[in-house]
């Protein structure tokens, strides 16, 4: 039943019918309840991350993406909702930031988690603005996380000060139609374009979907495709 119901969704939307709702803020209470706590829950019970698979799966998607492993040397990459494993650990050499709200959290209850691993480790939600990271990032990175969070353009808004005049924001996020207390965020291309121009990032490439890194899926687990960006700052 709930297939027919996606397909039919698809469907109008690829014929252009039917309304995208798109919602880009939720309150930070319902968010740490709800979607942080089920978060946590994840990750805590998911071996695969441990696995090889997880990195081989990164380099894949990485790769897609255009990334390859050894052009960050040297440089600042921040890792916005990294998770509870570093999928920035393929970029070699690099200095690695964390920013994610559960890191804490992960590094004490999660045997295994890597995240100590990066040069520096800020436990904080993206919308909040990490001072010493203005002016620093050569890339801002976020993989699956954007509709995870609470506050898009505040998240938005903080990316941009991360970056250093040339630096780049690669941003990939599920394009969905509907919020879940997993996903308190639903934000589709119509809604995120006047929140990058707000925020003075400029889009320099779109794509929807991930080729063949997830084994044919082009969605991190919802909706019709991902949505991915890669912005640069339009203040400079
Ligand atoms: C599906 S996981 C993806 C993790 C990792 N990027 C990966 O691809 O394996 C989503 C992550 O986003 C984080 N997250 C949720 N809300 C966030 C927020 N407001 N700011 C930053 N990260 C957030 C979660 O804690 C979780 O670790």
């Amino acid at each position: 039943m709930s297939t027919m119901i996606d397909v039919k969704r698809v469907v109008n939307r690829l014929l252009g019918r039917g309304k995208v709702v798109a919602k880009t803020t939720e309150s930070r209470e319902k968010w740490a309840s709800e979607a942080q706590e089920g978060e946590f829950a994840f990750h805590k019970t998911n071996k695969w991350r441990q696995t090889p698979d997880f990195m081989i799966q990164t380099d894949r998607l990485l790769r897609h993406f255009g990334f390859t492993p050894e052009q960050y040397a040297g440089k600042v990459v921040v890792d916005v909702g990294a998770g509870s494993m570093l999928r920035t650990r393929f970029f070699t050499d690099a200095h690695l930031v964390v920013v994610e709200p559960l890191a804490d959290r992960f590094i004490a209850e999660i045997p295994g988690c890597d995240l100590n691993n990066a040069a520096e480790v800020y436990s904080l939600p993206a919308e909040q603005l990490v001072e010493p990271l203005v002016g620093r990032s050569d890339l801002v990175i976020s993989i699956n996380v954007l509709d995870h969070c609470y506050d898009f353009p505040q998240i938005v808004d903080n990316i941009r000060q991360y970056l250093k005049p040339d630096g780049l924001a690669f941003l990939t996020f599920d394009m969905h139609d509907k919020a879940d207390h997993m996903h308190p965020l639903s934000l589709t291309e119509k809604t995120c374009k006047p929140i990058f121009d707000n925020a003075k990032l400029r889009i320099e490439k779109l794509t929807t979907g991930v080729g063949d890194a997830l084994d044919g899926a082009q969605t991190y687990g919802h909706g019709p495709f991902t949505l991915n960006y890669w912005l640069r700052r339009a203040d400079v």
